[in-house]
């Protein structure tokens, strides 16, 4: 499957997804950094800080991938505390247990996860909402699993507007990242897809709409670097 542009289905997508993040796991680490000019690690930990936990509390990273957040979050809950990392493609859970071997991880899919109602203090997906195949039904998952009160956040990638850094982001993001993960990654097509998808993300003020459908509470959000990057926030009720 190498389509890029236009699924014939939300499952279609879903599963190009899947074998897409198979092939990349392997590079995934440095490409982000490559990609970011290693911003990355600074964008994770202001999503790791808004979840609000702290030292002995339980926290789910939905999407987890190699565990570049996780570990951000079981800095701040500590050794007293418990961090679960979800995703559902096996060769990302395994760099994660590699990079970040204090977390529990579960092999699943974030749509229907097998925790129950009320099982964390607070839950968080980074950069991965532009590839679930249904934003609002992952946004009900991650409500459902926080205890009332608890924080839902969300981080990922975004179109700045700013003009010309907006022009200048969309030139990178068309030519030059898809260009550098052919190079890392040896295959043409997944680095397009990641920075395609940027664009066929809803503006943040329906992705706010969307979590407040999921009934989020106090849904808010934060611009980072420029509008590049954007940090969504929720509490469940
Ligand atoms: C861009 S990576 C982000 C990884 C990590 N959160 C980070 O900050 O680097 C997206 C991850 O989402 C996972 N993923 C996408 N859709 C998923 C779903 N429906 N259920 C579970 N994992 C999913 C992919 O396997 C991949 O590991």
């Amino acid at each position: 499957m190498t389509a890029i542009s236009g699924f014939s289905s939300p499952e279609e997508k879903e599963q190009y997804v899947h074998s897409l993040f198979s092939r990349i796991a392997g590079c995934y680490d440095t490409m982000n950094k490559i990609m970011s000019f290693n911003l990355d690690t600074a964008w994770r930990k202001a999503a790791a800080v808004k979840t609000g936990v702290l030292p002995g509390d339980a926290v789910l990273d939905c999407c987890c991938g190699t565990g570049a957040l996780t570990s951000q979050l079981l800095s701040l809950v500590g050794e007293k505390g418990r961090v679960v990392g979800i995703d559902f493609c096996k060769e990302m859970l395994s760099r994660a247990r590699e990079n970040c071997p204090g977390a529990h991880y579960v092999e699943g899919n974030v749509l229907d996860m097998p925790f129950p109602d009320n099982s964390f203090d607070a839950s968080v997906m980074g950069f991965a909402l532009r590839n679930v195949r249904d934003p609002i039904k992952a946004f009900k998952e991650m409500a459902r699993v926080v205890k009332p009160g608890g924080k839902v956040v969300i981080l990922d990638l975004s179109r700045p507007s700013l003009p010309v850094f907006k022009q200048l982001f969309r030139l990178y993001v068309n030519h030059i990242i898809p260009f550098l993960g052919a190079r890392k990654s040896g295959f043409t097509d997944p680095y397009k897809y990641l920075a395609h998808s940027i664009f066929l993300l809803p503006p943040p003020g329906e992705i706010l709409d969307s979590m407040a459908q999921a009934s989020l509470k106090d849904t808010n959000m934060q611009e980072m670097t420029g509008g590049a990057v954007v940090l969504f926030w929720g509490t469940a009720t």
